[in-house]
């Protein structure tokens, strides 16, 4: 369930710094609206430590939440309005009317910060009704704060889908809330702005503890396993540096994210038709995954369909790398040539991969992706072994651990494609200044790079970067060279 509390000190590691945030934000919705808020909900973003794009093939990841979190100030009025307002004065004010069909006109393809509220409230407001817990949505007043850098791979957008629909759901009375209910609502908001994403963003921001990574597994069941890090505290920080090239997916997604959706995709199918096995035709595109490829050949070498062997192991996956070299060609497919192999009609194929998102391509890199999210996929599996078995020599643990985060970064760059030049160079600088692995984090394309640093070596490694990186442009930004830590998942706040 959500955690629901009227203090705010577990839910930080200072809470006294936060406590001028909670102080700031009740005054100015006083200010604004004339009265005091009854809730305050806040969900944080994230950084992954390492697991990227293979959620939406159904393969464990592993994140941490960040302090750094998005709150937001409920109240409930009388009528059919929503007021909702940013401390920040660059994200203007909005007021939209519950109509029938709940909120019209959710912004797809340039959306802004209150297409992102009105996916959160739709998802909430859909669930409450189907529900019968309400006839309608109450109206309500809303005033939010955030401090989760936005286009940074931080997250920013699942913390405030995540609160939107949360803020929603408390306003309407209720406050029992499956923390497994709150992820699958949300992970469909960012589907209403465009993006065709997983849900580790989401379930992070949910199920963060301090101090613990997230093991995160969607099938065959979805399942958050809380892992505490082997290494003592103070041996080792985690940096976030910015790389200064702001990454919004929503604005990319026709040529980045999407259409990685649809060539992991394409890939699932057409190993299942080179191999002859039937694949269930679930994911993102309803089309089939990666995973379910590798269970269902797995399945199929086995000979008996109904054997529960639906969990996968580092053999397994090693297993789908080969046939990954075997049966798909590097360097490319052409509509064409996907289309001739998998045989299908160009109609078809558009129908079933390019209807749902609409996305840009000249080629689609199917040899490439697959393996990258089957070797990714390995290497979670090994981080969270490490995580799980490591004892005593620190050293060693952060050396291991590092070699994989360095090898998910360079099958980032060099098969997933989605890296950048100038986040290469941050992460080059890093690790020659000392750090043990450093990689882009979260969607990628720009934004934040995550390094693993044993502590004796964190002072070198942030003059390096700001002496190499940031002084050659225009000096350090703030928060963009930061230490962070695992905190805690979203709470409901009531009675500060
Ligand atoms: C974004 C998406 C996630 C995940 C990451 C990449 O953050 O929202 O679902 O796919 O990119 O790992």
């Amino acid at each position: 369930m959500v955690h629901i509390t009227n203090s705010i000190t577990n839910l930080y590691e200072f809470p006294e710094v936060q406590k001028k945030r909670y102080d700031d934000l009740i005054g100015q919705f006083k200010y604004l609206y004339g009265f005091e808020p009854e809730y305050l909900v806040r969900a944080p973003g994230r950084v992954n430590l390492i697991g990227d794009h293979i959620d939406y093939s159904h393969f464990s990841v592993l994140p941490m939440a960040i302090e750094a979190d998005v709150i937001m100030a409920v109240r409930k009025i009388p009528g059919s309005k929503v007021y909702i307002s940013n401390t920040d004065e660059t994200y203007s004010s909005h007021c939209f009317t519950i109509g029938p069909r709940g909120v019209d006109n959710i912004e797809s393809t340039n959306p802004s910060w209150i297409d992102y509220f009105k996916s959160g409230f739709a998802v909430a407001r859909k669930y409450l009704i189907e529900e019968g817990i309400v006839n309608e949505s109450t109206a309500f007043q809303i005033l939010v704060t955030g401090n989760v850098p936005a286009g940074g791979g931080l997250s920013s957008s699942a913390a405030f889908v995540v609160n939107a629909t949360l803020a929603t759901l408390c306003i309407n009375g209720l406050k029992d809330i499956d923390n497994k209910k709150l992820v699958a609502l949300s992970v469909t908001c960012e589907q209403l702005v465009g993006v065709n994403s997983g849900g580790m963003d989401q379930a992070a921001s949910v199920y963060g503890k301090k101090g613990h990574a997230l093991f995160i597994s969607f099938k065959p069941i979805f399942r958050v396993e809380p892992q505490a890090f082997p290494i003592k505290s103070g041996s080792f920080v985690f940096l976030l540096a910015h790389s200064l090239v702001a990454s919004h997916k929503s604005k990319t997604a026709s040529t980045q994210y999407n259409l990685r959706v649809v060539e992991v995709t394409l890939a699932a199918q057409l190993l299942a038709r080179k191999t002859s096995v039937e694949i269930d035709l679930d994911g993102n595109l309803d089309m089939g995954t990666l995973r379910g490829f590798a269970v269902a050949y797995k399945k199929s070498m086995i000979g008996d369909k109904k054997a529960n062997l639906s969990e996968l192991t580092i053999p397994d996956l090693e297993s789908m790398v080969q046939l990954v070299d075997k049966h798909l060609s590097a360097g490319g497919y052409t509509v064409e040539r996907v289309v001739n192999e998998l045989g299908l009609t160009k109609v078809e194929f558009e129908d079933r991969f390019l209807a749902k998102f609409a996305v840009r391509f000249e080629k689609l890199m199917l040899h490439e992706r697959a393996k990258h999210v089957y070797t990714e996929a390995i290497r979670v599996l090994q981080f969270y072994n490490v995580m799980k078995t490591a004892k005593g020599n620190d050293e060693h643990t952060i050396k291991i651990l590092g070699s994989l985060m360095n090898a998910s970064h360079l099958s980032a760059q060099t098969l997933f494609e989605s890296s950048h030049p100038e986040v290469d160079k941050i992460i080059s600088i890093a690790r020659s200044a000392g750090s043990a692995g450093s990689r882009v984090t979260g969607a990628g394309w720009g934004g934040y790079t995550i390094h693993l640093v044993p502590s004796v070596n964190a002072q070198r490694v942030k003059s390096a970067l700001i002496a190499n990186f940031y002084s050659q442009k225009n000096g350090l930004p703030n928060d963009a060279l930061i230490e962070t830590s695992a905190g805690s998942g979203c709470a409901i706040i009531a009675g500060l």
